[in-house]
């Protein structure tokens, strides 16, 4: 079996995903039973054709859990749709000076001392924040969500089976069984007393004079604290890993802030965050000649496709000036990711705060990183990063930081 799950392979999967493309772009694979898509075509039609392709997958360790990601048609649409109303661009756009706020109060401390683990100080505890802030739930807890975070995206062991798969599903039993507690007490201080948070939006939401379950209002949580945090936590770490690998790009987008969206986008196909999403075939399917049979686990490499040269120039180059760039690390069709905005929003605050206050950024280690736990996603444990340090002034006795020296 090709193993995916190595950890030079989870560093680097590039060199495998081109020859994949080139030689077996749709890849049964005998030992589990899987099957892999690697071209953008083939990618692309898994996450659009969902008459063929479902979501409700079940890997070597049972059903996936019962989330709107998870979901086909039409409980997928019900729940998409009461969701969207509490989800709004409006709510989302609003948090934008919250966010900035946020950033800064994880750089501030680190200021003075000229390095800093980008994860565990920065792209770690940001979108935590950030969805808490959603949420209207209390920063104090951001501990707490952190751990239950850590522990839901230990559910991504499930497709590799075995002992540690095991291991995930009882550990996240009991986190389920915490989030069920502090959720339906949450939902009841809502009822009584509603606020003006995504919280409060989610327990008043109706389509069609249905809400949500109790058991899908956790469903959500659940979803939005795995799906919300470690993938813009990745968007980050490796935005600043691109731009220090190519040193002329990140001069240009200090030379042209304006390029900063679009250097975003870029990063999100060459380095995309959530490298591969599930499905399993409904019925037989044919691609590239090949037939694979109904009820298959189907592993999406999203991050294969968007290297895919047939549909990007000059594929494995790094470009922030990409124009146009149909990268698909959200996903495609009637489950793009819901959080596209707000971690975009999210990756612009961080890098313009990034470059603006820490100067002469380079990496702190020479040793190659250690990828993150997480089997789904794309990204270093941690990013130990050096920077000019910030001098303040002792004479004003303030805290503001004088100019980067
Ligand atoms: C860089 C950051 C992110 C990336 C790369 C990403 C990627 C994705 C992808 C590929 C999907 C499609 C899954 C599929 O088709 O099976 C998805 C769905 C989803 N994402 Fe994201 N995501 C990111 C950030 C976020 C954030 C910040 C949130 C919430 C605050 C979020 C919430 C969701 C939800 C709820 C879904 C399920 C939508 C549905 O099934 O209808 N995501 N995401």
């Amino acid at each position: 079996m090709l193993d995916f799950l190595s950890d030079e392979l989870r560093r680097d999967p590039y060199p495998l995903f081109a020859q994949a493309r080139s030689d077996f772009p749709v890849l049964h694979e005998p030992g589990s039973g899987m099957w892999l898509l690697f071209d953008y075509d083939s990618v692309k039609r898994a996450l659009n054709d969902h008459e063929s392709f479902s979501s409700a997958v079940e890997t070597p360790t049972g059903r996936a859990p019962d989330w709107l990601v998870f979901s086909d048609p039409p409980r997928h649409s019900k729940l998409r749709a009461i969701v969207m109303r509490a989800f709004t661009p409006r709510s989302i756009a609003s948090l934008e000076p919250r966010v900035r706020e946020l950033s800064r109060g994880l750089l501030e401390p680190v200021l003075e001392r000229g390095e800093l683990d980008l994860v565990a100080d920065y792209s770690a505890p940001l979108p935590m924040m950030v969805i808490a802030e959603l949420l209207g739930i209390p920063v104090e807890d951001r501990q707490r969500f952190m751990h239950w975070a850590e522990v839901i995206m230990t559910l991504s062991y499930t497709i590799s089976g075995g002992e540690e798969a095991a291991h995930a599903m009882s550990e996240n039993a009991v986190v389920k069984e915490e989030m069920r507690a502090y959720f339906d007490d949450l939902a009841a201080q809502r009822r009584s007393a509603p606020k003006d948070d995504l919280l409060t939006r989610l327990v008043e939401a109706e389509v069609d004079g249905e809400r949500l379950t109790p058991n899908e209002f956790l469903g959500f949580f659940q979803l939005l604290l795995s799906a919300g945090t470690e993938t813009t936590t990745n968007l980050i770490n490796n935005t600043l890993l691109c731009l220090l690998e190519h040193p002329d790009q990140l001069a240009r987008l200090r030379a042209e802030p304006r390029l900063l969206p679009s250097a975003i986008e870029e990063v999100l196909r060459y380095r995309t965050p959530a490298q591969m999403v599930f499905r399993s075939t409904k019925v037989d399917v044919e691609l590239h000649g090949q037939v694979i049979p109904a009820g298959k686990l189907v592993l999406v490499m999203v991050g294969s496709a968007n290297r895919d040269a047939t549909k990007f120039q000059d594929a494995d180059r790094f470009d922030i000036t990409r124009d146009p760039n149909p990268h698909i690390a959200f996903g495609h069709g009637i489950h793009f990711c819901l959080g596209a905005a707000l971690s975009r929003l999210e990756g612009r605050v961080a890098l313009a705060d990034l470059l603006e206050r820490l100067k002469g950024i380079q990496l702190a280690s020479t040793e190659p990183w250690v990828p993150r736990k997480a089997l789904n996603v794309l990204g270093p444990a941690r990013l130990p990063l050096r920077f000019e340090p910030i001098r303040r002034n002792p004479q004003a006795g303030s805290q503001a930081p004088e100019k980067a020296v």
